[in-house]
């Protein structure tokens, strides 16, 4: 079978529970956010364990799980629960969803996430939209055979991060008088945070931000033509900056502190990026 077809199998799946007609975005819930798909109305959820080819997470803490309904009037499918490379995916099994979502007809993706900050003059719990990312893991969600049907062999990536769509996130902001940063996100394997040298790396490089997740399906999405915006929760500044150890806590804790000002914003954003 190839992936053409699974995608379809999993798309009519979805599309057999949660009904026709056009989707308006689909988003991807991080770290302390996936609450917000509880308040969606007239919600469905499917299970991805139910959904054909679809692969399952493991991370504790992370529902596997679409949500779709309505939120802030618009329609929208979440992703409660996303996957990881550090979990042992494949980058192609990492972007499964997004390019599900494709097939189903949603042109418009919104990722969120926590991560590490590495501008030293910004602080842990600030939000950070994302207007660039980079990326020198070796590997690419797209490696291998072309799926035509998606997007061409090479595909343009000067303007993965929507700049419409970052005007919406900053008026959003603005509105709900958060207060936002813009930078650039650098993807890193994990599980392991990174060194203090890999901190100083990625801000040379000109980073702002470090994180595990968002870069696979972003590259996907743009491979596809979709509209992609993303937005970080800086939860803990990089390894090193501090004199201080990382931990899993200290993400988990900050994510809780600026959960309702994260939530805030991101509603604004669905009501408000058409
Ligand atoms: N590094 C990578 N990923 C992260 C971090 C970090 O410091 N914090 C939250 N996610």
């Amino acid at each position: 079978m190839t992936l053409i077809e699974k995608l379809r199998e999993s798309s009519d799946y979805i599309r057999n529970r949660i009904g026709d007609g056009p989707v308006d975005m689909a988003i991807v819930l991080g770290s302390g956010l996936g609450d917000l798909a509880d308040s969606i109305e007239n919600a469905v959820t499917v299970d991805y364990h139910d959904i054909p080819h679809f692969p399952v997470s493991t991370v504790p803490g992370h529902k596997g799980r679409l949500v779709a309904g309505t939120l802030e009037g618009r329609r929208v499918v979440c992703m409660q629960g996303r996957f990881h490379y550090y979990e042992g995916w494949s980058l192609q099994e990492c972007v499964y969803p997004v390019q599900t979502f494709n097939v189903m007809g949603i042109g418009k993706l919104f990722l969120t996430n926590a991560a590490g900050c590495v501008n030293t003059s910004w602080q842990p719990g600030d939000l950070m939209i994302i207007t660039d990312h980079i990326k020198l893991m070796g590997d690419s969600p797209l490696r291998g055979q072309n799926p035509d049907e998606l997007g061409p062999r090479f595909f343009d990536m000067s303007s993965v991060w929507d700049a419409q769509a970052r005007e919406t996130a900053l008026a959003a902001a603005q509105k709900c008088a958060v207060n936002v940063r813009q930078g650039v996100y650098m993807l890193f394997g994990g599980p392991q945070f990174e060194t203090p040298a890999e901190v100083r790396l990625a801000r040379i490089l000109g980073a702002d931000a470090v994180g595990m997740s968002t870069v696979p399906e972003a590259i996907a999405a743009s491979h596809m033509g979709m509209k992609t915006l993303g937005i970080s929760c800086l939860t803990n500044m990089g390894a090193g900056i501090l004199d201080q150890k990382l931990n899993h806590e200290e993400v988990l804790e900050t994510g809780e502190r600026v959960k309702a000002s994260f939530t805030a914003l991101v509603r604004e954003i669905v009501r408000t990026w058409i």
